[in-house]
């Protein structure tokens, strides 16, 4: 009779002992959730991201005030309802201290209000629409905005004597926010647009396009396509014969993404474009970096994503250093303003904005030693975002 009392008894008093450890073990460690597209069609994104984060954490150990930093990483499959719903669990299961990630902006944007509610920072280090900043003020962003990148690449159309130009953009917001930056900074510049055309995110056709563009013969045709994507509008492009008719084309970097540029070979050769990172870039920092990230991944070439995941770790831990290992408030304080060399170059997180400042590069598409590069050839120091400049 008193038996099951006892046997009741004892297993709530281990089940009190497992509770009590577990919640030294939560006490004892900083947890990062880091939200990647690590399948369907932007998993290259993923994959990146990841192998940057940890590789962070393998240079820089992975104690922060005295606390072991777990990295968990989840599958958002590049969709916003998946994103939203992990990030929840992430937060409210796993008790993680803060979010990164975030590959594609309508994933940002669908995470925002779990942020704000939960006074969690969130670390964007992919997404490039200037507004996804001012979603949530628990937001910080490492990565890029495509307005930043694109007004830079305008100016140096116009300095380069390019008059007439079409625009072609995915059609989603950080291809509409590059499609609007660039067109009005052409056109203030003396530019003209002579078309914009946008195509759909998921299974994009160019060939229609491109073959009325090679008929309306501008001087240059102006692209932003995601990372991942830029292969199959460079293969249409030279195979509808454009770059013979005399057409240049100008992009957006993700356009000639590092992972995939030496897949594209010679069709990207003398391709000019804007962007914040080239694993060409000439600093000891990014050469030991590109060097690190080859040996970590049996090879591959770092892209912006996977500095933009390297600096959003860097942001991460050493704000957690400041706030001694607490989250919320006190850890987003702490990432604001910070300045640091990035393998990019100079980065500093706009206290105003928590958005991202860094110098914007001109590069062009050169073959070296058997590789294709985005070889840089000017650079404008410390550019804010266009996007957050109030008339
Ligand atoms: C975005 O969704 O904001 C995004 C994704 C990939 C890029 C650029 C922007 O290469």
């Amino acid at each position: 009779m008193s038996q099951p009392h006892v046997d009741r008894r004892r297993l709530l008093a281990a089940a009190a002992l497992l509770a009590v450890g577990s919640a030294r073990a939560q006490e004892d460690t900083f947890r990062i959730g880091l939200l990647a597209p690590m399948s369907g069609p932007f998993a290259s994104t993923g994959r990146q991201m990841e192998a940057a984060a940890r590789l962070y954490l393998a240079k820089h150990g992975d104690k922060v005030a005295g606390k072991r930093i777990e990295l968990i990483v989840k599958d958002d499959t590049g969709t916003p309802d998946q994103a939203k719903r992990l990030a929840q669990e992430l937060i409210v299961n796993d008790k993680v201290k803060v979010l990164a990630g975030f590959g594609l902006t309508p994933l940002a944007f669908a995470t925002a209000p779990i942020a704000t509610q939960a006074k969690t920072p969130m670390v964007v280090t992919a997404a490039a629409t200037s507004s996804i900043t001012e979603a949530s003020p628990f937001i910080v962003r490492t990565s890029f905005t495509a307005a930043q990148v694109v007004t830079t690449l305008a100016d140096w159309a116009r300095r380069d004597g390019i008059k007439r130009v079409t625009s072609l953009v995915t059609d989603y917001a950080p291809g509409i926010d590059a499609e609007k930056y660039f067109s009005e900074r052409f056109i203030a510049g003396g530019g003209q647009i002579v078309e914009a055309v946008r195509v759909p995110l998921r299974n994009p056709d160019f060939a229609p396009f491109l073959q009325r563009v090679r008929d309306a013969k501008p001087a240059a045709l102006f692209a932003f396509v995601p990372a991942g994507v830029g292969s199959a509008l460079m293969k249409q492009f030279t195979e509808r014969g454009l770059d013979k008719a005399g057409i240049r084309l100008i992009a957006e970097g993700s356009v000639t993404d590092d992972d995939i540029l030496n897949a594209m070979g010679d069709a990207a050769l003398g391709v000019v474009t804007a962007h914040h990172y080239s694993a060409a870039h000439p600093s000891a920092a990014n050469k030991a970096f590109v060097e690190a990230f080859g040996a970590a991944t049996g090879g591959l070439r770092p892209n912006f994503m996977a500095v933009g995941a390297w600096d959003g770790m860097r942001v991460i831990c050493e704000a957690a250093k400041v706030a001694q290992g607490a989250g919320g408030q006190a850890l987003l304080d702490a990432m604001k303003g910070q300045s640091f060399e990035s393998p990019r170059g100079p980065v500093t997180i706009d206290p105003a904005t928590r958005d991202v400042v860094h110098n914007v590069y001109i590069r062009k598409v050169e073959k070296s030693a058997g590789q294709w590069w985005n070889q840089e050839f000017a650079t404008v120091p410390n550019v804010k975002d266009p996007g957050k400049a109030k008339p």
